[in-house]
């Protein structure tokens, strides 16, 4: 697997070189259209496209600095992690790919901005702040787009979070997964407003790589999922050029609910909701019988995100007092 993956960095990178210290920042995303499953574990490739929005202001800033003579020494949110700890390890495998040789090692300082409160996964932003100082770092000087290969090794959704706005990752047709890259969709929707709903933060019962994976393996309906992404996500992508506000959040919710309906029929069942979970999809259809065009989409987790329109903040505040709300164009 490492060879794999080796292999692949060498046809992106220019060299093992570092020159000088590296900083990377990125934001976390939302995908409006799921990645759920791969095509190849190593590389990790997709079995279909995808398309998100990025959260400005919420996500990853890392810096980077190769020292000969020591092993990696690792900090999250400033604090040293253990050498046996999941993340740390998990990032110096990441890091396998780019040194220089064995004798030095990389101190990385991570910081998230990611609230834990708001239940969002913090690996896209994390695996793409960290592809960034690496270009930094490296002075590779590579565009986003190759950048964005690098940073899919690290987990899929972080070849997204290169972007601001929105952003779609071609799940592409080569088996050495060189057109597997994510690029900005040039659009800006200044009225769209995302909701962070958080129903409970404790960790999950099982990781969406993980899950992802029994889902290919062990589920029948998985069969029809690959067709039904592509067709959402050219609805969504049509939906955003057009400001269809409602193809976008039908499409939307219906994607995020058809990902889940694969991940339950999986044998054992992978369910992430919680009852407080359902309760809020109910009041969000109660919602929008009575005319608030509110929609939502959720994640390998028992939070959800709500879509809805500047107008109707104070609408969507009133009846979800906690949730905090997001103005990915703010700033366009
Ligand atoms: C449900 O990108 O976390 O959030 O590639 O194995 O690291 P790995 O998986 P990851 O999966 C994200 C799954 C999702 C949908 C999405 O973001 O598209």
């Amino acid at each position: 697997m490492k060879n794999t993956q080796r292999h692949f960095v060498d046809q992106i990178i220019p060299h093992r070189t570092p020159k000088q210290k590296g900083i990377g920042q990125a934001p976390v995303n939302i995908a409006l259209s799921k990645y759920w499953g791969k095509r190849n574990v190593d590389l990790n490739l997709p079995t279909n496209s995808s398309l998100s929005v990025s959260l400005p202001g919420l996500g990853t800033e890392t810096h980077l600095e190769w020292m000969e003579n020591q092993s990696d020494e690792i900090y999250l949110n400033k604090t040293l992690l253990k050498s046996d700890n999941a993340f740390a390890q998990r990032t110096s495998l990441f890091l396998d790919l780019f040194r220089p040789n064995t004798q030095g090692g990389f101190v990385v300082n991570t910081i998230n901005s990611v609230p834990t409160a708001a239940g969002l996964a913090s690996s896209a932003s994390g695996y793409a702040a960290l592809a960034l100082a690496l270009n930094d770092c490296f002075q590779w000087d590579l565009p986003l787009k190759r950048l964005s290969l690098l940073a899919r090794l690290g987990s899929g959704s972080a070849s997204r979070s290169l972007y601001n706005g929105f952003a779609l990752w071609h799940k592409g047709q080569l088996d050495n997964g060189m057109d597997s890259y994510a690029e900005k969709i040039d659009q800006a929707w200044p009225e769209l407003c995302i909701g962070l709903l958080e129903i409970d933060v404790s960790e999950k019962p099982i990781s969406s790589t993980q899950g992802m994976q029994n889902t290919v393996n062990h589920c029948e309906l998985y069969a029809a999922w690959p067709d039904k992404a592509e067709a959402d996500l050219q609805k969504i992508h049509q939906a955003i050029e057009r400001k269809d506000f409602q193809q976008l959040g039908q499409t939307s919710e219906n994607n995020a609910l058809a990902m889940h309906a694969t991940m339950i029929a999986t044998w054992p069942p992978i369910l992430y909701w919680q009852p407080e979970s359902v309760a809020a999809m109910h009041q969000i259809w109660q919602l929008r019988s009575e005319g608030c065009e509110v929609y939502f989409t959720m994640d390998a987790g028992p939070n959800l995100k709500l879509l809805f329109l500047r107008q109707d903040t104070q609408t969507i505040q009133d009846h979800f007092p906690s949730v905090k709300v997001i103005h990915p164009f703010s700033d366009e």
